[in-house]
């Protein structure tokens, strides 16, 4: 993240002689940075040069949120309850968010809203207009009867009705959100068992990925990249078997697969998109290359916090083109993320931080 960060800097001249020493030290955290993948960066300098930065024209307010997981299921996609060892210690806290996916979509310019299981489908309808997009997370809860498949659900229904309607409002599902989306759309659970539950991959891209929507802004290089080094991480023990995908007539039809991987005996869909509406899955994790670090297997090279960026800003940009809207400044800001707090949990979780409700 240093390296574009840095030459995107933009200092005001008349603080010339003092930013001279800054720039060296700019530079020198630039080249430290391609050298060594894993840089720590001190918060100091860094809060310095963004107070020095100028302040850009606001472009397009956007807002994406996302479902909330339930607190069982701070591991990985779909996991048996018997490897979810960590329960939240606040018996009345029931549900969290990962961090690392509002960041992901702060990352390419969106306010985030946390969408709360178990809330009553009126409340969802009237969320559903105020909001530009939705992201289904990963996580380890039932998808076939959970407070996160419930509003899932509602979610992608009102989703395709008002994309159908010429009002644009996109869904993406992240590793769990995938399989979920999976289930909404062929209303079967149709995964098969895999060896994914820590492994980061090439994609193997299909044909169909050079026409899609999703990778057509991906720079060359980085889709070079993507095809070539493990840049995209795993974290899932059932997979869409590709067999089973191209058999199901519903799957079939919706959605245009763009990439595969394979554990060795089974070929699965790794990353897809629907033909008709702006629904996109990845089995994958593109937010983790950029804010989750408890795994030694998560990529942070330039070219994986490259994905993670370039994933996040496709999505937004669909999330762009919707006009739904809050009635009120007061309504938005009550139910934006900046009314919670985030915890530290890279201790004891596979989450750097969580924020729990
Ligand atoms: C949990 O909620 C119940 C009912 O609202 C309350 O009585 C109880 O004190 C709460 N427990 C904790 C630990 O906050
Ligand atoms: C699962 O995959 C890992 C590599 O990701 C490999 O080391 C391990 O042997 C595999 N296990 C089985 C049962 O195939
Ligand atoms: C890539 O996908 C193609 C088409 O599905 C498949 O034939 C091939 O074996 C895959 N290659 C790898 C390395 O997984």
């Amino acid at each position: 993240m240093a390296a574009p960060g840095c030459l995107a800097l933009r200092l005001p001249n008349r603080k010339a002689f003092f930013l001279v020493f800054v720039s060296l030290n700019v530079r020198f955290l630039c080249r430290a940075a391609l050298r060594n993948d894993r840089p720590i960066i001190g918060e100091l300098l860094w809060t310095f040069i963004a107070s020095q930065t100028r302040h850009q024209p606001s472009v397009r307010k956007c807002r994406v949120i996302m479902i909330m997981s339930e607190s069982s299921g701070l591991q990985t996609c779909l996991c048996p309850s018997g490897v979810l060892s960590q329960e939240l210690s606040h018996p009345n806290q029931s549900s969290y968010i990962a961090a690392s996916y509002v960041k992901f979509l702060e990352s390419a310019g969106a306010r985030v809203v946390p969408v709360l299981i178990n809330q009553s489908p009126e409340d969802y309808q009237k969320l559903f207009l105020s909001i530009n997009g939705i992201l289904l997370p990963g996580g380890g809860v039932s998808i076939t009867s959970s407070g996160y498949q419930r509003a899932a659900e509602i979610f992608y229904r009102l989703a395709l009705e008002a994309n159908q309607m010429g009002d644009v409002f996109p869904v993406w599902g992240t590793c769990l959100g995938f399989e979920q989306l999976t289930y909404l759309t062929s209303g079967k659970v149709e995964l098969s068992h895999t060896n994914t539950s820590s492994a980061a991959l090439p994609l193997n891209f299909t044909e169909d990925a050079k026409r899609s929507r999703m990778f057509s802004g991906f720079p060359a290089e980085l889709m070079a990249a993507l095809a070539s080094e493990p840049l995209t991480v795993n974290a899932h023990q059932f997979s869409l078997a590709i067999t089973t995908f191209q058999s199901d007539e519903a799957l079939k039809n919706f959605y245009r697969v763009l990439s595969t991987n394979t554990d060795g005996s089974t070929e699965f869909v790794s990353t897809f998109e629907a033909y008709d509406y702006p629904v996109y899955g990845t089995q994958w994790h593109p937010e983790k290359n950029v804010f989750e670090w408890t795994k030694p297997f998560y990529p942070h090279s330039p070219s994986a916090v490259k994905t993670s960026f370039y994933m996040a800003e496709f999505f937004i940009g669909e999330a762009r083109k919707s006009f739904h809207r809050f009635g009120s400044k007061e309504d938005e800001d009550k139910a934006l993320i900046y009314n919670y707090s985030p915890v530290y949990t890279g201790t004891t979780s596979a989450f750097e931080q969580v924020y729990v409700f």
